[in-house]
């Protein structure tokens, strides 16, 4: 699904790098969310922006702070960050789907953030978003009687995100919901080693002896739909989204 605003001078999201989307321009006040080790924000910052990265990881703080150290990088909680200045767009990476305890607080938080007409853009999971992997661990957990696992992703609809956006004071300007298979370069060991980095909160609760058995079971249920001949593929549903918080600077949240 695609809409299209020409306010953004945007047309296709494929392939077109995220900062192209938020567009920053020299001397504005952007937040990156979800910054990680801060290469998003880095980018943002070559454009002439002002850029403060905000993680719920010290860990990745100081790694964005080691790498990047003339820019600002900050501590603080997606879901209840607060800021002093009103900044003109928050800007977010593969990051919202990891923030599952209340998106609604997420968009609130960044509502708040935002001067009136400053822009939200961002891309994360959308829904279906690693399904085959999912299913191969779904699976996999059965198999070994460990029941259902823990799935630690928040994967919307463009449906579902739109309407909290709505609902969330925003006005939802663009929005693309598009599969992008993507290669696995993360390790040689396809699926196992995929579910290793990014599942490793489900993976905490897997018996030690279990642990290889389960990885090796997941690669052959998973390797039909993601090995290729050139290596594993996985299987990314990416929703991405430009919204722009209403002028009236109230939120409906704000009234309840
Ligand atoms: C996959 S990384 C993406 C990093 C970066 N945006 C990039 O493009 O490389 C997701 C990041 O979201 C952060 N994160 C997860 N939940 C968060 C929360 N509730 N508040 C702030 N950051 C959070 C994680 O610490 C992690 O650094």
């Amino acid at each position: 699904m695609t809409t299209y605003d020409s306010a953004f001078g945007y047309v296709s999201a494929h392939g077109a790098p995220l900062v192209d989307l938020l567009d920053p321009q020299p001397g504005e006040r952007v937040i990156d969310l979800g910054c990680g080790a801060g290469t998003f924000s880095a980018e943002i910052a070559e454009r002439g922006a002002d850029v403060l990265g905000i993680d719920g990881s010290l860990d990745m703080v100081a790694q964005a702070t080691a790498h990047y150290p003339g820019l600002s990088f900050a501590v603080g909680d997606a879901h209840n960050f607060t800021t002093s200045e009103s900044f003109d767009a928050v800007a977010s990476n593969a990051a919202l789907h990891w923030m599952t305890r209340d998106p609604d607080a997420v968009i609130a938080s960044v509502h708040a953030a935002l001067r009136p007409g400053g822009r939200f853009v961002a891309e994360m999971g959308g829904a279906g978003n690693c399904a085959e992997l999912i299913a191969a661990m779904q699976t996999a957990w059965r198999v070994f009687g460990l029941g259902e696992p823990e799935l630690p992703w928040y994967f919307p609809s463009p449906a579902e995100y739109t309407n909290r956006l709505e609902e969330g004071g925003f006005t939802v300007r663009l929005l693309e919901y598009a599969d992008r298979p993507t290669r696995m370069t993360e390790g040689p060991n396809g699926a196992a080693d995929w579910v290793r980095t990014y599942a490793a909160s489900a993976m905490a609760d897997v018996p030690p002896e279990l642990v290889e058995p389960l990885l090796g079971r997941i690669n052959d249920l998973a390797a039909p739909a993601l090995r290729r001949e050139s290596g594993w593929v996985a299987d990314y549903v990416r929703l991405r989204f430009a919204a722009v918080r209403k002028p009236d600077g109230k939120s409906p949240l704000d009234v309840l």
